[in-house]
């Protein structure tokens, strides 16, 4: 077992060694360039610290790691034309630099590049991997589906919400996690333990970055703040705040939902304001922090040490305080 930060180095490592077709350039540029731009890369770490949680070594799981991370920038790629957002990891989106449809085929060609990296495996243990990652992909598109339906939606509820966050976001931290397991060939108990336990800190974390796209620090998020405000998604803090708010702030936040303005500025602080106000930041929070807490209870039913499960918590709570 290795520490949080030797795992980040051993992906860090590891991208920037990857090599992508050259031609057409059209094609793999944008691929290289949204692989180059970093990110937390906390999929793939995930998925090399379950390996090796399960007493297997993180090398057998590097390519299913790549696998997931290489999904993820596709969906990123993809998210960020549904979302018209022009900044990614600090710089352009794909479709900004370049088109809208690089954009969709550079996004195509990464997923398909994804699966290969699971033909690495023998039959057994691929067969498992693709398995999942089929499942995960299309709760995944599922997922987004529902994000984008909620924009225009006035009756959204917290229980659809939490739906559809668990499969844009949560399922894929889930099954970075169970690969680890898959590849580790460890009991089917401590793999169905160990997405659980991913799910939940998945939650989490999307309600961290739904918190962060309206209250992170611009010069370190890496994302537009107010994005959401701006595409009116119906996150918790949205949905908290209709709860919580006065009639007459009700009334004005559910207007700014229904308008999309030329300049956004004025939008996005009044919205914050009614956040912050009506309680829906705090309870934001609170709920970031039990699903945390949710996910280190299904920790320790896992049959590991404790000095392993200190590790995952660790990587748990450093989640919470990020502000990237
Ligand atoms: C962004 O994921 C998309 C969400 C599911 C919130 P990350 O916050 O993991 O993005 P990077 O890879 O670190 O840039
Ligand atoms: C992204 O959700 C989920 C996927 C990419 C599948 P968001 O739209 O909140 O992610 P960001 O904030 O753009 O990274
Ligand atoms: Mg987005
Ligand atoms: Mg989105
Ligand atoms: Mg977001």
């Amino acid at each position: 077992m290795h520490s949080i930060a030797q795992y980040q180095e051993i992906v860090s490592t590891h991208f920037k060694s990857l090599s992508t077709p050259n031609e057409p350039k059209g094609l793999y540029d944008p691929i290289t360039y949204i692989l180059s731009l970093g990110g937390k890369r906390l999929r793939p770490v995930l998925t090399l610290m379950t390996t090796e949680i399960f007493d297997v070594d993180y090398n057998k799981a590097i390519n299913a790691a790549t696998a997931i991370e290489v999904f993820h920038n596709f969906s990123l790629i993809h998210d960020d034309i549904m979302d018209d957002a022009p900044l990614r990891r600090g710089k352009e989106t794909v479709h900004e630099k370049w088109d809208l449809n690089t954009g969709i085929l550079s996004g195509d060609a990464m997923l398909i590049l994804a699966y290969q990296y699971f033909e690495e495996y023998e039959p057994i243990v691929f067969h498992q991997l693709a398995k999942l990652f089929s499942k995960t992909a299309l709760e995944v598109c599922e997922g987004q589906q529902y994000d984008v339906d909620f924009e225009t939606r006035d009756d959204v509820t917290i229980a659809e919400y939490l739906k559809m966050i668990e499969y844009k976001t949560a399922v894929l931290v889930g099954a970075a996690m169970k690969m680890g397991a898959i590849v580790a060939e460890t009991s089917e108990e401590n793999a169905n333990l160990i997405y659980d336990f991913g799910i939940n800190l998945g939650i989490a974390f999307q309600l961290q970055d739904d918190y962060l796209d309206a209250f992170g620090n611009p010069e370190t998020f890496g994302k537009q703040i107010g994005g959401d405000i701006i595409e009116n998604k119906k996150t918790y803090l949205y949905l908290k705040a209709m709860e919580f708010s006065t009639p007459e702030n009700k009334e004005m936040l559910s207007h700014l939902f229904s308008v999309q303005p030329s300049d956004n500025s004025d939008k996005i602080a009044s919205v914050k304001t009614i956040f912050d106000e009506s309680g829906a930041s705090a309870t934001t929070q609170d709920a970031i922090l039990n699903y945390t807490q949710k996910s280190f209870e299904i920790l320790s039913k896992i049959d590991i040490s404790e000095d392993k499960k200190k590790i995952l918590r660790k990587f748990g709570e450093q989640l919470m305080n990020r502000n990237v």
